[in-house]
């Protein structure tokens, strides 16, 4: 069985201007030193790299599995080699997500998101990537129930014999490291109980149901790594990759792009602080510029050749999403005009790692107990 594995390694490592996008150089580099230091070298197959705002997006193929240490280096040291660039050109928070300054062997926990697959490569495989900014990794939760759960999204979930069986969901307690796997269609209510708090749940993977190992059933995999709660402070945000196969057994490529049609609310609009509609977007929009949002949502379609990544197909770049962009814009001005209340504003307990207890911490003094 010839295993393949898809690494999608990403992080803000500065931009231009204030959180908006990242320069071309930025891109250059990065693929520069992918080719020397890990095509060249056999290390990976494949590689392509993009920008969704201000995040730089790595999509790598190799043989070495998930949490390789050579495969997690080999994009570590290009993001050190893009933040000094970044930096020497002062370009806007310069190595923002990159937590510490040696690389321990994994870049998880280190600052940059990660989604990896492993999977036996198909007949024909196609594998789609989506990326977005301004958001956190619950965003989602929602589109991907709807793909792989919600048979009013998916027609394979009710006519296609090889999905009816449905799929299994690992969800992640981001805050406790606490994982849980549900059974849908069975266990839709409670999978639902816990995906709606996306304060704190998040989709960490999806699989088919079935005997045969997970490599052939695997069907999505997503970036759950929270920034502040690593670094105990808000140093940017955790704006999330996520990668899903699709066709023959699993979701067409335009079922699993219907999950992203409501426009649905995200938390992590401005300053990390703010919901806002998620607007799916080509990759030449994927600018947020207004109130830095609102938060984005780009997807890049490839067909994988024996590792060879082809394409991609810029999968939003089509007019059958004006519509959804535009309720998206009628979200936002609505959702903006509630200024610092919620729910624009996020929840209290989403603020803990902010900048705002020290706002609160000063008037802390002048609160006196009564008996209202
Ligand atoms: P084709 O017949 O074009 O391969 O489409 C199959 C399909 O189900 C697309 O959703
Ligand atoms: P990023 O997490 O994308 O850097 O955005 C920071 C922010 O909150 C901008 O308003
Ligand atoms: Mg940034
Ligand atoms: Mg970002």
């Amino acid at each position: 069985m010839s295993l393949m594995t898809v690494s999608c390694i990403k992080a803000d490592v500065g931009s231009l201007s204030g959180h908006i996008t990242v320069l071309p150089e930025m891109i250059e580099i990065m693929e520069k030193h992918l080719e020397k230091e890990g095509k060249k070298k056999g290390l990976i197959i494949d590689y392509h790299v993009f920008h969704c705002g201000d995040d730089l997006e790595t999509v790598m193929t190799h043989r070495k599995g998930k949490d390789n240490s050579k495969i997690h280096k080999l994009a570590w040291d290009g993001f050190v080699k893009v933040a000094k660039y970044a930096k020497k050109r002062k370009l806007y928070a310069a190595g923002q997500d990159l937590l510490s300054d040696a690389f321990s062997g994994n870049v998880k926990g280190q600052g940059p998101g990660v989604a990896e697959m492993t999977f036996v490569e198909r007949k024909s495989d196609p594998v789609l990537i989506f990326a977005c900014d301004k958001t956190e990794p619950a965003a989602f939760n929602l589109p991907l129930f709807r793909v792989f759960a919600d048979p009013f999204n998916t027609a394979g979930l009710v006519i296609d014999p090889k999905m009816i069986q449905g799929f299994s969901f690992e969800v992640l307690d981001v805050y406790k490291h606490l994982m849980v796997k549900l059974d849908c269609p069975e266990e839709m209510y409670e999978l639902l109980a816990l995906l709606g708090t996306t304060s704190t749940y998040a989709i960490k993977r999806i699989y088919k149901k079935g005997a045969e190992p997970l490599e052939e059933r695997i069907a999505a995999e997503v970036c759950t790594e929270k920034l502040n709660v690593q670094a105990g402070r808000y140093v940017g945000k955790d704006d999330p990759v996520a990668i899903v196969r699709a066709q023959s057994g699993f979701p067409s490529v335009g079922e699993v792009l219907e999950g992203f049609t409501l426009g649905h609310l995200v938390s992590g609009w401005m300053r990390g602080s703010h919901k806002g509609p998620l607007m799916p977007v080509s990759l030449k929009y994927a600018t947020p510029t207004r109130f830095d949002g609102p938060p984005r949502v780009v997807g890049l379609g490839f067909q994988v050749c024996d590792g060879e990544l082809i394409g991609p197909k810029d999968l939003f770049d089509d007019v059958s999403f004006d519509e959804v962009r535009k309720r998206c814009n009628r979200v936002a001005d609505y959702m903006r005009r509630h200024g610092p209340f919620e729910p624009h504003r996020v929840s209290e307990k989403e603020l803990e790692y902010t900048t705002l207890p020290e706002v609160l911490k000063k008037i802390e003094p002048r609160c006196k107990k009564v008996n209202e």
